[in-house]
């Protein structure tokens, strides 16, 4: 994620985050009874099901996954090499309250980087509305930036060359923050009142969000179209300054959500909750371990074990799925990409077993860049093979077909599953996989809980 050094950034987040984590948070509820808070409720929204354009959508999933991998780069200066494909794009929002009064902003849920940030305008008389959805700062009696020497500024990457000036009142700490793609966000790295819906119908209020306060974004994977009209980036990551990190340790540590299929109408509402699991009765979830992978500390490494076709386990080496000794490979739980990328040789594994086994007439149309499209004309229900994935902690997870068998154009479905061809990649569990799943991320036992009853509640 930093352009400087990225190592010793990492590094750095690491040691701050324990000195820091008893002095993080600050909470007051608007009605004092704080011990009554279960946990925090957030609506997920889905903005965009299919847009006009897929090949505009297919670029952004692409680009959205490179954004993954900025921690890692600092080991290799190529990025993932990945062939041109096409399927919807979907991100999921959540709204932001922030400041005081508050004002709202859409943010995309992102498991997949740390930093919370809203695009913020330093207008002094203006009005949000249509055109002017920043966040503005003046307008807000608890906004304030960081000083350049406040210890909390080592937290973000800092732009090269701009020195600290330790007597100067105004100065305020700066972050520049990059992704793979040369996406990039810059601003000042600030602090806010957040107030956030919680279980029991009341508001809590959080006195002391870290967040990135950006008044200068560029690059494909925060502007413009894929980006979908967001005011900025719910980082929910393991890394310290993330949302989940910051809130969560008050709630428990653990956040969880479902991510609703948007594809049906009218599409459900889900929520993320933070504190808690979407599931009432915590006993029908399956449990994988989070794994670590010591050169990262923002993502949620899964281990997938084999992977079945029909009930039948597919020839694929373990090692393929490990994370190796520079810490490449491994596979990631992300919201925020929206594609599952697995690594090349399961790919291959995959989709070979798929080809042979799904007798529909493939389709004509090769511009979508999926390896396996038929064509569904004049088929009522049509039915596509099992896919199972074994994961580690002796636990199955088994989406159903339509969760990797999605339209990409009106009688068409494709495989929605690209490879992954760079050694220091890592493949991805994206978001249209994790659909109709409450997965509970549980930071303090480190394991991630999926299942399939739930959704819907509370
Ligand atoms: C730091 O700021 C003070 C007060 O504005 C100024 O007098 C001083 O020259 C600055 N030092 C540097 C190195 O810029
Ligand atoms: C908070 O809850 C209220 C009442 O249930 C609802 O109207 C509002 O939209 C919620 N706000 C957010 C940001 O979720
Ligand atoms: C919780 O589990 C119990 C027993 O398995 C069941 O009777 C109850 O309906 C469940 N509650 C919910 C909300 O699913
Ligand atoms: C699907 O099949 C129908 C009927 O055979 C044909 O008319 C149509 O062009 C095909 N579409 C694609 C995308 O292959």
């Amino acid at each position: 994620m930093a352009t400087t050094s990225p190592f010793l950034s990492l590094l750095l987040f690491s040691l701050f985050f324990f000195s820091f984590s008893s002095s993080a948070t600050t909470f007051s509820t608007t009605n004092r009874r704080i011990k009554k808070v279960e946990y925090l409720k957030l609506p997920l929204l889905h903005k965009d099901t299919f847009p006009s354009n897929p090949s505009q959508s297919l670029s952004s999933d692409i680009r959205r996954l490179n954004t993954l991998y900025s921690s890692l780069l600092h080991r290799s200066a190529k990025l993932p090499l990945t062939s041109g494909a096409s399927s919807g794009s979907g991100q999921y929002f959540v709204d932001l309250r922030l400041g005081t009064p508050p004002q709202r902003l859409l943010l995309v849920a992102d498991t997949g980087s740390d930093l919370v940030w809203v695009t913020c305008s330093a207008c002094r008389s203006c009005t949000r509305g249509r055109g002017n959805s920043a966040f503005l700062a003046r307008h807000s009696s608890t906004y304030f930036p960081y000083h350049c020497y406040d210890k909390k500024c080592n937290l973000v990457p800092n732009p090269k060359g701009v020195a600290c000036n330790h007597t100067r009142q105004h100065s305020p700490c700066r972050y520049e923050y990059s992704y793979s793609d040369k996406s990039e966000t810059k601003g000042f790295f600030s602090t806010e009142t957040t107030t956030l819906n919680a279980s029991s119908g009341s508001s809590v209020k959080f006195k002391k969000l870290s967040f990135g306060c950006s008044f200068e974004a560029s690059g494909p994977s925060i502007t413009g179209p894929s980006f979908n009209g967001a005011q900025g980036v719910m980082g929910l990551g393991r890394g310290s300054i993330s949302l989940a990190s910051q809130l969560g340790r008050r709630f428990g540590n653990k956040f969880s959500y479902c991510l609703m299929d948007y594809t049906l109408s009218p599409t459900p509402t889900s929520y993320l909750l933070i504190g808690r699991s979407n599931t009432v009765n915590g006993s029908k979830m399956s449990y994988t371990p989070m794994i670590n992978n010591p050169f990262t500390s923002t993502f949620y490494y899964i281990g997938i074990e084999s992977v079945y076709i029909e009930d039948v386990k597919l020839p694929i080496r373990p090692s393929v799925w490990a994370i190796d000794e520079l810490g490449n490979g491994g596979t990631v739980m992300d919201s925020g990409t929206t594609l599952t990328f697995l690594a090349e040789p399961a790919y291959r594994r995959i989709v070979r077993a798929f080809k042979r086994l799904v007798k529909l007439p493939k389709a004509d149309d090769k511009t979508m860049g999926f390896d396996l499209c038929v064509n569904v004309s004049g088929v009522v229900r049509p039915s596509f093979p099992k896919m199972s994935f074994k994961l580690s902690g002796d636990s199955v997870f088994s989406p159903p077909p339509g969760n990797y068998f999605i339209d990409t154009a009106v009688d068409v479905k494709c495989l929605a599953l690209q490879p992954l061809t760079a050694p220091s990649g890592f493949s991805v569990i994206g978001n249209l996989m994790q659909q109709g799943f409450v997965f509970e991320f549980d930071r303090d036992r480190s394991r991630i809980g999926f299942s399939r009853h739930g959704c819907g509640k509370p």
